[in-house]
């Protein structure tokens, strides 16, 4: 299990002609983005990893604690909450009167946040942000730990998203940058990549921006919120360190091959045997040998802090 979770490659007609009114210089691939990929299969397959997952983060919710500043009485709507680490975190920031409100779109997630995170101030609801009725006007802040970039329309997620913050209030999220900007993306690639190479399989590279990493262009990014109810946006790349979760703490060839097609190399394994599932991690496994030290496999990665104002 990646950081990013689900692989998703289908097409996403929503973001696609929303981007016709933007134009963008990044790249001359073809744009797709994922549509969210989080149904409840894989929310349970980020669950059975999810103490390390939590651990692996851990540098990105103090980043995103940081940016946020949150002061105490301050209601709060974490996006994509997954098992609630970050809010758990901002809970204790609002604390005493402040509440938080954790939602997300899979109800196992929900479920699990639930049982890990408990207390006064908290509130949990199952449901899609970019749609969900959520109160008007009602938050002083929105954060986000990864949790933006699924969407399948990005201007009506972000809108509705500016509806649900009070005048003067703040969004604050993370997010990736495009995969060749990650080294532990890179690295991933590269290795997957050999092992096409050396079997002679013709592959296709996926877009820079696809799935996890749809949110990873900084001026798409400004464009986007700044007409969808935002004001003030700015995207800041930070490096934090994180080691990568998974293979390093198993050698089985078999969960390895499970492990690639759930994450976003699997863009280029997608379609593949099984067989070839298998070449492929058994070079990941060497990989991993190669770099892998006392702390696991470690990487400095590039990180985009998003932050906003609803005028
Ligand atoms: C990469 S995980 C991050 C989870 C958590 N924030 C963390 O950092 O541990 C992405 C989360 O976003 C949720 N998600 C995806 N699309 C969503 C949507 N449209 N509305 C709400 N949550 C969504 C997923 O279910 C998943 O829990």
């Amino acid at each position: 299990m990646s950081l990013v979770g689900g692989s998703a490659q289908e097409k996403n007609p929503g973001r696609i002609r929303e981007r016709g009114a933007y134009v963008d210089t990044m790249s001359d691939q073809e744009t797709s983005a994922g549509e969210t990929t989080w149904t409840s299969e894989a929310a349970e397959k980020w669950l059975s990893w999810v103490d390390e997952l939590e651990k692996a983060a851990a540098p990105v919710r103090d980043l995103l604690l940081e940016r946020a500043n949150l002061q105490p009485g301050e209601r709060v709507l974490d996006v994509g909450c997954g098992s609630g680490p970050s809010t758990a975190a901002a809970a204790e920031a609002v604390r005493p009167h402040g509440v938080v409100t954790g939602i997300d779109i899979a109800a196992p997630m929900i479920a699990a946040a639930r049982q890990r995170v408990r207390g006064p101030g908290i509130e949990w609801i199952v449901g899609d942000a970019e749609s969900y009725p959520l109160p008007q006007a009602h938050y002083d802040v929105i954060i986000s730990q990864f949790g933006v970039m699924f969407f399948a329309d990005n201007a009506g997620a972000f809108a509705n998203l500016a509806r649900a913050c009070r005048a003067g209030g703040r969004l604050i999220g993370i997010v990736w940058p495009t995969r060749d900007k990650i080294s532990m993306f890179i690295y991933l690639f590269s290795s997957v990549r050999q092992t096409l190479d050396r079997l002679g399989i013709p592959y296709q590279e996926p877009p820079l921006d696809f799935g996890p990493f749809s949110l990873g262009d900084a001026r798409y990014v400004e464009w986007l919120l700044s007409d969808n109810g935002w004001t003030g946006v700015r995207v800041e790349p930070v490096e934090r360190p994180m080691t990568m979760v998974g293979t390093h703490t198993s050698s089985d060839q078999q969960s390895t091959a499970e492990w690639l097609r759930m994450g976003p190399a699997n863009a280029l394994l997608d379609g593949q045997p099984e067989v070839v599932y298998a070449e492929a991690a058994k070079d990941w496994l060497q990989a991993v040998k190669e770099r892998v030290t006392d702390q696991g496999l470690r990487f400095n990665v590039l990180l985009h802090v998003i932050t906003a104002k609803r005028p």
